[in-house]
Parts: structure tokens; C-alpha cells; sequence
């Protein structure tokens, strides 16, 4: 496909007319349920004339001619999902879920899988952007199996875009980003860079031995993941779906956790007006019975 030099663009369209908007919000919600309102159109402008600049395409209106042709979709899909998804992330994020995790969850766990003769714990981070809820978690179990002999765990961490699980396998991450995770840990989990002028750390190999990542859309109408996890972590995302979305989701989770398991989801989503078959156990943290 031939355009015309980026500096030409003055004599395209400056702004990203409704109609376009609607086909490229419509598209996003078809292929990863996230909702973009009207309210989103600046952010999508922005975010769109970035890709524009680097693809020197002129107008808002070719490059959604480019999106949707049969080239684009295969080759622009991933980059306008990276474009318009939120991948804000954090060490200990949310530290209360990891207090009660290791304080209530684990230990639960622990002696319902001792007496089915288990000795491991499964641990799903849904939408785990760049690595920081994997790692966090990876951290929590590898504390709490050390004072049981012979236990072991599994992570796997999941997210639609390629560009954060690419991040999240490099596990490499800017010193201010650390300061959440207690210096005890610091010290255990983290390796400095030996170049003194790079102020950067990366998470030890055991740790990262222990995350399997997976690229994995949460939409999909099935997961191809085998055997029942004992805890599964989806955090902000799940408040970019619509209700049908959202309880689908549920339903999935649902299927895919062990009896007993928990359900912790972020700070500002709630199951209080889905139907679901979950137990309330504390603020944004959910059970399956049994
Ligand atoms: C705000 S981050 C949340 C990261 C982490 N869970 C936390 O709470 O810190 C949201 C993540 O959801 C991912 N995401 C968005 N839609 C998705 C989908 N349909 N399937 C899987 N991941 C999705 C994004 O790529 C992004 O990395």
C-alpha cells in the first residue's frame, strides 16, 4: 500500500471523524471486550496518530482503510491493541490482596490440598501486563513454601498483548518501580545491574523459572488450560468489559478454580451485580464453594 509522507498530513483529516472512531471502537470490543465510550475519542486520537506517525500514514481515515484490509488486520491488530489498552502496572499493587493471600488464602489451601495428597499450589495472574503481579506473587509463594517442606508452586501469567509479555519474560525493571516490594525481599528476589550508571534490577532466575507466560485473551469462549487453579488474580481489566463480558468472565473462572479457590479482582470491580456463584469473602476477594 503507497501513502504519502507524514509531513503531508496537514492535508488529511486532523481529527478522527465519528464514524471511524465507532468502526475502530466497535472492532476493539469484538476482538478484546474493551469498551471505549465516547468519552475515550481523545485518548484513541492520540494513540492512533502515534501509530500513524510511525506507519507515515497521512489521514485518520487511511489508516482505518489500512486496519481493516485483509493485510491490516493481520498485521496492525496487535498494535492498535497495545494502542488503546492500559497496561498500568505495579509491584504489591493492591497490598492487601497479598496479606490476605498468605495470612488466610494459602494457608486454607494448603491443608485442603494436603489432605487430597497435593502438595503444590496453581496460581493464574489473568491480564498480567509487564510482569510486576506475577513476579509479586511468585515472591509471596516462594516465602510461604519455604517454611513448608517439600511444597512447591506454579504461576502462569496471561495477558492479550505481546508487547507486555515480552517485558514480563525479560523480567527487567526500572529502580523506582521496586520500591513497594519490602527491602527483605529486595534483597532475596532482585539482581542489580553490575553497570553502576544503570539503574536498573531483574528479577532472579528461580523466581522467573517459576512464571510461565502465555498470551491469552480473556474473551475467548474457552481457555485452553488444563487442571483447576487454587487461586486466580484478574485485576483491572475486567472494569473495561461490559456487564455480559464481565459475567462470562466469571462463569469462566469459575470452571477453571478448584473448590475452595479464590477469586481476587481489582480494587474497583465488584461482582455485587453480576450473577455469580461466588462467595463473598472480602472486599474484591471471592471464593468457590466447596
Ligand atoms: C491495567 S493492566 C492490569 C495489570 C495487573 N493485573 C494489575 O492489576 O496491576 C490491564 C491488562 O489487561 C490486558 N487486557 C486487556 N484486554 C484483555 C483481554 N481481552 N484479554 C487479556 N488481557 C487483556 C491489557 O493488555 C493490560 O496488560
Amino acid at each position: 500500500m503507497a501513502y504519502t509522507a507524514y509531513e503531508d498530513a496537514e492535508h488529511g483529516d486532523a481529527h478522527l471523524s465519528d464514524k471511524d472512531f465507532r468502526r475502530l471502537s466497535e472492532w476493539i470490543h469484538a476482538n478484546i471486550g474493551v469498551c471505549m465510550g465516547p468519552e475515550k475519542k481523545t485518548l484513541m486520537e492520540g494513540r492512533v496518530k502515534k501509530r500513524m506517525r510511525h506507519l507515515k500514514i497521512p489521514s485518520f481515515q487511511k489508516y482505518c482503510e489500512f486496519v481493516f484490509s485483509k493485510q491490516g488486520k493481520g498485521e496492525e491488530a496487535p498494535f492498535l491493541i497495545d494502542a488503546v489498552t492500559t497496561n498500568k502496572t505495579d509491584f504489591f499493587r493492591e497490598p492487601a490482596h497479598f496479606e490476605y493471600l498468605n495470612r488466610t488464602a494459602l494457608p486454607r489451601l494448603a491443608s485442603r490440598n494436603a489432605s487430597s495428597g497435593r502438595n503444590t499450589f496453581r496460581i493464574w495472574s489473568a491480564a498480567c501486563s509487564s510482569g510486576e503481579e506475577p513476579y509479586t506473587l511468585a515472591m509471596v509463594l516462594q516465602e510461604y513454601v519455604d517454611g513448608m517442606s517439600g511444597w512447591d508452586y506454579t504461576i502462569l501469567a496471561t495477558d492479550i498483548s505481546g508487547t507486555v509479555l515480552e517485558k514480563a519474560g525479560q523480567a527487567v525493571y526500572q529502580d523506582e518501580t521496586i520500591q513497594p516490594i519490602p527491602l527483605p525481599l529486595r534483597k532475596k528476589y532482585l539482581l542489580k545491574s553490575r553497570n553502576p550508571g544503570n539503574s536498573i534490577v531483574r528479577i532472579v532466575p528461580e523466581l522467573r523459572a517459576k512464571v510461565q507466560l502465555r498470551k491469552l485473551n480473556l474473551i475467548a469462549d474457552a481457555f485452553d488450560i488444563s487442571g483447576e487453579m487454587d487461586v486466580i488474580f484478574c485485576r483491572n481489566v475486567m472494569i473495561y468489559f461490559d456487564r455480559v463480558t464481565q459475567e462470562k468472565l466469571i462463569q469462566k473462572f469459575y470452571q477453571h478454580l478448584s473448590p475452595g479457590g479464590y477469586l481476587f479482582i481489582g480494587h474497583a470491580e465488584s461482582l455485587s451485580n453480576l450473577k455469580t456463584p461466588f462467595v463473598y469473602m472480602a472486599p474484591t476477594i471471592y471464593r468457590k464453594d466447596g
